[in-house]
C-alpha cells in the first residue's frame, strides 16, 4: 500500500549553489539536443530541475529515505540522477534511449559527478503480474528488455525512486512501484505542471 507524504512548497526557493551550474548547462544542452536531432524522441520532456532538485535536497536533509540508494525511472538527460548524486545519494538512472544515455554520461563526466546510467527498461523482466497495468501505458516503452540484470540490482533495493510520468500515467507508475519496491521505499513523481508527489510504500 502507498501512503502520501506531504511535501513543503519549494516554489520560491532558489536553487542550491551546487545545483545551479549543472542545471544551467543541462537546460542549454537539452535545448540544443532537441533542436538538432532529426528524429524526435516522443516520450522525452524534462522536469523542472530546480524544483525536483530542491525536493531531493529536502528529502536528504530530513532523512526521509531509509537509505542512500536512488533510482530514476526513464532518466532522460540524467539531470535528476546527478542532482541526487550531488546530494550524496548512490544514484542510478535507467533510460531506454541510447542517445540520452550518451548525453547523460557526457554531462556527468563534464561535471565530475559520480552517477551511473544504464540503458534498458525500468520495467522488471517478468511483466506477467503487471500486464494489465503496462498495457495502459501510452508514453512508456513496454517492449525493451529490462535494465536490472545489467545493473545487478532489483527495484526493491532502492530507497528513493523518481519518475516524471506523462499526464494520466502516474497511477501506473505508482502501481508498479507498489508491486515491486521495498517496504519504506519512497516514490517521488513530477507531473509536468509544477506539482510533486511523494508516496511511501508500507
Ligand atoms: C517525461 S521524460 C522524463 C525525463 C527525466 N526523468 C526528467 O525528469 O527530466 C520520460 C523518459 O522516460 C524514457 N522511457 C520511456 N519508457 C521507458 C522505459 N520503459 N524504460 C526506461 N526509460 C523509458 C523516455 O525515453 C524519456 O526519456
Amino acid at each position: 500500500m502507498l501512503k502520501n507524504v506531504s511535501l513543503p512548497s519549494f516554489r520560491d526557493e532558489l536553487p542550491a549553489d551546487e545545483h545551479f551550474e549543472l542545471i544551467e548547462e543541462a537546460n542549454s544542452r537539452v535545448d540544443a539536443f532537441t533542436r538538432n536531432r532529426r528524429d524526435t524522441i516522443h516520450n522525452f520532456v524534462v522536469s523542472d530541475f530546480e524544483l525536483v532538485g530542491a525536493a531531493i535536497r529536502w528529502l536528504v536533509e530530513n532523512r526521509l529515505a531509509c537509505g542512500e540508494s536512488f533510482l530514476e525511472w526513464g532518466s532522460g538527460f540524467g539531470v535528476v540522477t546527478m542532482l541526487a548524486a550531488i546530494e550524496g545519494m548512490d544514484a542510478v538512472g535507467i533510460e531506454v534511449e541510447q542517445d540520452l544515455i550518451d548525453q547523460s554520461r557526457r554531462l556527468a563526466d563534464d561535471f565530475d559527478i559520480d552517477a551511473e546510467f544504464v540503458e534498458g527498461s525500468f520495467l522488471p523482466e517478468d511483466r506477467s503480474i503487471i500486464e494489465s497495468i503496462i498495457h495502459d501505458f501510452e508514453n512508456v516503452d513496454i517492449d525493451s528488455p529490462s535494465a536490472y540484470e545489467r545493473l545487478g540490482k532489483s527495484i526493491d533495493e532502492f530507497d528513493l525512486i523518481f519518475a516524471f510520468p506523462w499526464p494520466g500515467e502516474q497511477q501506473y507508475f505508482a502501481a508498479i512501484f507498489d508491486q515491486f519496491a521495498a517496504d519504506g521505499a519512497l516514490l517521488l513523481t513530477y507531473d509536468g505542471r509544477n506539482q510533486l508527489r511523494l508516496q511511501r510504500r508500507e
